[in-house]
């Protein structure tokens, strides 16, 4: 079975997914992991973030390694270095979005993740072309949002508690930016899969959410619901 979960930067995606998948006993991709992963090769490497065919050429040349256990989610390590920390860092966060443009590197990634889903018996993977793009067949399709102030508010107080110094307005402007990149660019853009059920988690706390969706899930497929809220 195939759950997608898209949606833009701090909608809860990978909080909701997570759990969902450890109650199904599913496996979980965090897509944003990989593209964050080549980000950060791509800096370290000091290649130029916009060109696409260096990108494939990195992410070819390095050994780039997806696990993923229930307590710490997805893991990701770059030619055996466990990168998973590094990959959330603020340069990171600044840069990756400009990285996810590259068409090239999106079939590379795209391949990789469809590779992950079919080895699966079950799998929940989360980003922003999943229902779109990546498993179009998946089972269930889900799209979370949250108000602009909201998915801040969550950032903020994730990065708080890293000990990173972060300006709450500072982080808006980054979300919105990075926001309308995923939405602008020519290949695979953040947008809602027509199939996809929506639910603003603004006003939800992360069980709410993960109770949401798994009734969804337990009443069987998913119907045709175009951007129906769950209420
Ligand atoms: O979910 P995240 O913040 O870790 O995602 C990091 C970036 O990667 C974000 O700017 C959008 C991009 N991304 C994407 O383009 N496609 C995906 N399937 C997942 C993430």
């Amino acid at each position: 079975m195939q759950i997608a979960i898209d949606g833009p930067a701090g909608a809860g995606k990978s909080s909701v997914a997570r759990e969902v998948a450890r109650r199904l006993a599913f496996k979980c991709l965090d897509t944003g992991a990989m593209y964050r992963a080549v980000t950060l090769q791509a800096l370290k490497k000091g290649i130029d973030l916009s060109n696409g065919k260096l990108l494939v050429e990195l992410i070819r040349s390095c050994k780039l390694e997806v696990e993923y256990n229930d307590q710490e989610g997805t893991l990701i390590y770059l030619d055996g270095e466990n990168v998973t920390e590094e990959i959330r860092s603020p340069l990171v966060n600044q840069n990756v979005s400009v990285v996810a443009k590259s068409s090239e590197l999106r079939r590379e990634l795209v391949l990789l993740q469809r590779e992950l889903a079919e080895k699966s018996n079950g799998i929940v993977m989360e980003g922003r072309d999943i229902g779109t793009n990546v498993l179009v067949n998946a089972d269930y399709k889900f799209f979370l949002t949250a108000s602009p102030a909201e998915r801040t508010r969550r950032r903020w107080l994730e990065m708080s508690a890293k000990g990173l110094d972060v300006s709450y307005e500072e982080l808006y402007k980054e979300i919105a930016l990075r926001d309308r990149i995923d939405q602008e660019r020519e290949e695979a853009p953040l947008k809602i899969a027509p199939e996809a059920l929506v639910i603003d988690t603004t006003p939800y706390t992360l069980e709410e959410v993960v109770e949401k969706v798994l009734s969804v899930i337990r009443k069987g497929k998913q119907k045709e619901c175009g951007e129906e809220k769950v209420k």
